[in-house]
């Protein structure tokens, strides 16, 4: 028979997930929240998912008192509606207790792994997952070091830390100094789980997968970018984290940098992990830092004050748990930038995310340029508008285009469709959370998704100024009421060049 030679232009999928190689987990914090709402249901996901059939433990290990069996309720617990019988997964749940700070609980853990090790009876990969508060990372670190526990013959070491990675530009400096002391870059997984998000990742295929999108990929098509990620939940129980942290370094420098230099980096050469990083990070560098600093006019904060969200009253930010009353922290973020190369001369970028907004949606919206000529303007059709294409990372995963279409009829009327795709409805089900494919990526040893150093500090070192300005008092942050979409500085921001946010309870 003769071989086909012009396959079907529809339903080709190429996948390339496969079991990971045999390793444990190590979590420091696992009585934590994280460890319960993201950690372990992921875990169960990924074991649920036949994904870790080559072997796996997970050993908590904290201050808490617990025992084996405590932590396997934990687990249970976390992984409740995940797995129909759970019996066999819990039996890969251990703990150990200790103080962080005191060397007896890195050699407890190292007896504890040998005992595991040896009831696996074969060679593992340890991954150590720091789900700490951010202050205990190096003193972590060192201890692993010192106790031994960075290297483990020819099997992998890896350490895993959780963000914020520092407060700024100089602590996240002396923060890696003091990790690289005890592990180099390869080892260590620094997290922003937005690049886990399946959305995420898609643009990178959408971009470089075909070839319609990227000739209109610049300067010459695009008028601007909008990049959002509002949410509707406030601070939770984390007032004493946020608190010291604010929009900016909680969102902004990670989850906001993240997407913008996937948005508009260069295509690397090839899929391979240094690639790909050094292209997201030339790209960051290429940001202009003026538009970051105090006096530019183009970052503006603000916090929001009680309202409504569903109809339920809302507390104002200052009188949630663990907040300082006379709080100057911001809740909301939003900025225009610049990036000086090539392809995005003077494309505005304009960035924003909040807590407390009318609704929880993450999107990227690329408007291009208006057509050049208006030749329906004597059959009375004014101005049309933009195409617009969004790139929806959540809750509704997909991608929309808005274009200009002639309406059914004898006359000649014209309206504005949109071309709409929706993961869920193609693929069916939900996309599995972003910490699923970073577990698994932590075990075999990719670090394509997680920051490189050099992208951590570029991040900082384009808020460095803007934080200093804000931490000697300057620029308040504008008071917004919890529910709305936006507020008036916030709207100037963008009106300043003739152009609107898009409007988030319609997004
Ligand atoms: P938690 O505040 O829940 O702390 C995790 C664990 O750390 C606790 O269960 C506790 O374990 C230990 N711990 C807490 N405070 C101290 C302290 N002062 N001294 C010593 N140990 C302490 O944090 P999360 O689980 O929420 O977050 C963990 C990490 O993940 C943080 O870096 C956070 O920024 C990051 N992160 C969290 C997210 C979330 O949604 N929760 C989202 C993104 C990042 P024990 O008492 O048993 O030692
Ligand atoms: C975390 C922030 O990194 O991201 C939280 O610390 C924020 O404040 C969360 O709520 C948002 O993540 P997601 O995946 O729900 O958009």
């Amino acid at each position: 028979m003769m071989e086909r030679i012009c396959p079907s232009a529809t339903k080709r999928t190429f996948c390339a997930e496969t079991p990971a190689p045999p390793g444990g987990f190590i979590v420091f914090g696992a009585s934590g929240d994280l460890s319960q709402k993201k950690i372990i249901p992921a875990i169960a996901n990924l074991f649920n998912r036949g994904l870790l059939e080559n072997g796996f433990y997970f050993l908590g290990c904290g201050r808490s008192e617990m025992s084996d069996d405590d932590m396997r309720q934990m687990a249970s617990d976390a992984a409740e509606g995940i797995l129909e019988d759970k019996t066999e997964f819990l039996k890969h749940f251990y703990y150990t207790t200790g103080d962080y700070s005191s060397s007896d609980l890195y050699y407890k853990i190292k007896e504890k792994l040998a005992q595991i090790e040896k009831l696996h009876s074969k060679p593992m990969g340890r991954v150590f997952y720091f789900s700490l508060p951010p202050m205990l990372y190096a003193e972590g670190a060192e201890n692993l070091g010192k106790a031994g526990l960075n290297k483990n013959g020819d099997k992998f070491v890896r350490l895993v830390v959780e963000k914020p990675f520092g407060n700024d530009l100089e602590s996240a400096t002396k923060l890696n100094d003091h990790l690289y002391k005890w592990f180099n870059e390869n080892q260590i997984y620094r997290i922003d789980h937005y690049l886990g998000k399946d959305t995420v990742q898609n643009i990178l295929m959408f971009r470089f997968a075909n070839t319609i999108f990227e000739p209109i990929w610049n300067r010459n098509y695009i008028d601007n970018v909008q990049i959002t990620i509002a949410e509707s939940i406030g601070i939770e129980s984390r007032g004493s984290y946020y608190d010291q942290s604010g929009a900016i370094r909680d969102m902004f420098v990670n989850h906001m940098l993240s997407m913008l230099s996937l948005v508009t980096m260069e295509p690397p050469a090839s899929f391979d992990t240094e690639r790909i990083r050094d292209e997201k990070n030339k790209v960051l560098r290429s940001i202009r830092p003026y538009n970051l600093e105090p006096t530019s006019g183009d970052v503006v904060r603000g916090q929001y004050t009680a309202g409504k969200i569903k109809d339920k009253d809302t507390l104002a930010y200052r009188d949630e748990k663990n907040v300082d009353k006379n709080s100057n922290t911001e809740t909301f973020v939003a900025a225009r930038l610049f990036i000086d190369n090539w392809r995005w001369r003077d494309v505005p970028f304009y960035l924003r995310t909040g807590k407390r907004l009318a609704k929880r949606v993450t999107e990227i919206a690329i408007t291009f340029k208006k057509v050049p000529h208006l030749m329906f303007e004597s059959m009375g059709i004014g101005e049309l508008p933009a195409n617009v294409l969004i790139l929806k990372i959540q809750p509704m995963e997909g991608m929309k285009l808005f274009f200009e279409a002639k309406s059914p009829g004898t006359k000649l009327c014209m309206g504005t469709l949109q071309m709409d795709f929706n993961y869920a409805e193609v693929f069916g089900g939900e996309n599995p959370d972003a910490y699923q494919r970073l577990l698994l990526d932590c075990l075999d040893g990719d670090q394509t998704l997680f920051m490189r150093i050099d992208d951590v500090k570029v991040a900082w070192g384009l808020v460095d100024k803007l934080l200093k300005d804000w931490k000697a008092g300057n620029s308040p942050p504008y008071i917004y009421t919890a529910g709305s979409d936006s507020f008036n500085q916030a709207d100037n921001l963008i009106q300043k060049d003739g152009r609107c946010w898009r409007i988030i309870a319609e997004m």
